[in-house]
């Protein structure tokens, strides 16, 4: 079907999800729909991308609300794959972009992006979109698929979304369900201190490795926070730096009980002037 619209000339939209739906989801959504037509959205819990002890068993399924939103919002498609399908017995293909992928995320989730740029090179080959849209929340994942697509000359244009954002700063994330009331006030911090380093950056700061220290000395302070890293990457390699300079990223990744979440602020630096995104 999506080899036929293509030829028909019509640009297919695409989101691949793992689907309980938020605004987050939704605004890649609202993306696709605007720029694409048909609008296409994947729902998969993709097995491969959880490590053995993860929440992959009680990640939240919340189906039938997230295909009526979908519906509600006017997408066109809705592809719903099983695990069976997409990875049956006997299975043995796996796409690995080397080094962006250990990094990181990576190294605390040892074969979760093996996992997911597999499944989005199948998702991709299945419904042969003209344009992907992922979210900035998941910075290094996107990274990864723009860099896949590159090097596997596919013939899909990655769009990256904004971060779509609680009322008092708290990325969106379906993880964010997991999270008791004291945890879910405590997870704030991620935000503050991002928004820290934002202002630091603002008022002059580009010593990377001051920002990234005043960002870790804001999460230690939070009880209910435990870290796993806080970086100042460049935004291309994912390698660290010392000075800001051109695209950098500071991401953060704490778990707030069982519940691990990640948040990051874009830095640009365009003529010579420094634009923060959180
Ligand atoms: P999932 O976590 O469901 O996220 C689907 C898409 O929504 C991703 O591109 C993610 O970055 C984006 N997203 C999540 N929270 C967001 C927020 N607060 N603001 C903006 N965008 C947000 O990421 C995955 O699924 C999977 O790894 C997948 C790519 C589907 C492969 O299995």
């Amino acid at each position: 079907m999506s080899r036929q619209l293509r030829t028909e000339g019509r640009p297919v939209g695409f989101v691949p999800t793992m689907g309980a739906l938020h605004e987050g989801h939704m605004s890649l959504v609202r993306a696709a729909i605007v720029e694409c037509r048909p609008a296409i959205v994947s729902i998969f819990v993709n097995p491969t991308q959880f490590a053995p002890g993860e929440d992959l068993q009680k990640y939240p399924h919340t189906f039938d609300a997230d295909r009526d939103r979908l519906e509600a919002a006017g997408v066109d498609y809705l592809f719903v794959p099983e695990a069976g399908e997409m990875y049956p017995q006997g299975y043995r293909t796996w796409v690995n972009v080397e080094g962006l992928s250990d990094r990181l995320e990576g190294r605390v989730r040892p074969g979760h992006f093996r996992g997911v740029t597999t499944v989005v090179l199948k998702l991709l080959e299945i419904v042969q979109p003209r344009k992907t849209f992922f979210g900035r929340k998941d910075a290094q994942q996107s990274r990864l698929i723009q860099q896949m697509v590159q090097d596997l000359h596919l013939d899909s244009e990655i769009i990256v979304c904004p971060i779509v954002r609680e009322a008092d700063g708290l990325a969106m994330s379906s993880r964010n369900a997991y999270l008791s009331a004291d945890e879910r006030r405590g997870a704030t911090v991620l935000h503050r201190a991002l928004d820290g380093s934002r202002r630091a950056i603002e008022t002059g700061e580009r010593d990377a490795l001051r920002l990234s220290a005043a960002v870790r000395e804001i999460i230690r302070g939070e009880r209910l926070a435990q870290m796993d890293y806080v970086e100042l990457v460049d935004a291309e390699t994912f390698e660290p730096v010392t000075r800001l300079r051109g695209h950098c990223l500071a991401l953060v990744a704490a778990r707030f009980g069982a519940t691990r979440l990640i948040d990051n602020l874009l830095i640009e630096e365009l003529d010579g002037k420094f634009r923060t995104t959180l």
